[in-house]
């Protein structure tokens, strides 16, 4: 079981508030191009692509053609990057040693077969390509401010697969060597603007917290905004399987 579907309200909110403006991705964009070879004809899948930002900034950043594969038809519906295909990590419409580089973003916690994923991403992709996946991973959200405001919205992040998990069952599908580093990313201006654009419908961690533990960290999220300033910067996990 995926932790939560995404039905047209989540999409929407997803949209509207998830989307980082790409000034705030510089450190994503160098991250991502150490580990992309480029050349003509360079295919990226973008695997639960959601609303196709990223597959958006990687096709104007690295110039290669990138394939976003997104199961659900609610965040589909506001994609507007082609080609979009309706497919899942355990199912991947696409033919064997195509692609060249996959690209999971905030994803990975939502793949019920990780080991069934693991292997079909190994079908895919060509010999030596990268699986890039961009997450929070359990223990090492330390840098990530929706954690220090809605601190019981850790307990949800350690449901999600850690580290170790994740290495091995990409090490067991055919991806014995891996790396990881933290990435900065400017998620808001400021707290201020992090409090205005939080929905809580975008977020797992934070549909999956209590209406009280969500009530009171927005309060003291509130209450913080008004005295802070400076942006908001957070730290995800690039972790590269090849
Ligand atoms: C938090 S969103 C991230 C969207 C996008 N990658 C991004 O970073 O903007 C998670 C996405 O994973 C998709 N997803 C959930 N289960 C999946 C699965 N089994 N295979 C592929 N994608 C899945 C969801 O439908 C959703 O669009």
């Amino acid at each position: 079981m995926a932790l939560i579907s995404y039905d047209d309200t989540d999409a929407a909110a997803f949209a509207a508030s998830r989307e980082l403006p790409r000034s705030g991705l510089d450190r994503w964009r160098h991250a991502v191009g150490q580990h992309l070879r480029r050349r003509a004809g360079t295919t990226v899948l973008d695997l639960g692509a959601g609303t196709g930002a990223w597959a958006g900034a990687f096709t104007d950043w690295f110039g290669v053609r990138v394939v976003a594969v997104e199961p659900a038809a609610a965040m589909r519906s506001h994609a507007a990057h082609r080609p979009l295909l309706a497919g899942d990590a355990a199912a991947l419409p696409l033919r064997d040693s195509t692609m060249d580089a996959a690209w999971l973003s905030t994803m990975i916690h939502h793949v019920p077969d990780l080991d069934a994923a693991a292997r079909e991403l190994r079908r895919v992709l060509r010999p030596g390509a990268p699986v890039l996946i961009r997450s929070p991973f359990p223990g090492r959200h330390h840098r990530i401010a929706l954690f220090h405001w809605f601190p019981e919205a850790v307990r949800v992040l350690r449901r999600y697969p850690d580290l170790a998990r994740v290495r091995s069952a990409f090490a067991a599908a055919g991806f014995p060597v891996s790396s990881v580093e933290p990435v900065a990313q400017t998620t808001a201006a400021s707290l201020a603007e992090l409090a205005e654009r939080l929905d809580r419908r975008a977020h797992t961690p934070l549909q999956l917290i209590t209406d009280e533990e969500y009530a009171d960290g927005l309060a003291r999220l509130r209450a913080a905004a008004d005295a802070a300033s400076g942006p908001v910067v957070d730290h995800l996990d690039l972790l590269v399987l090849r």
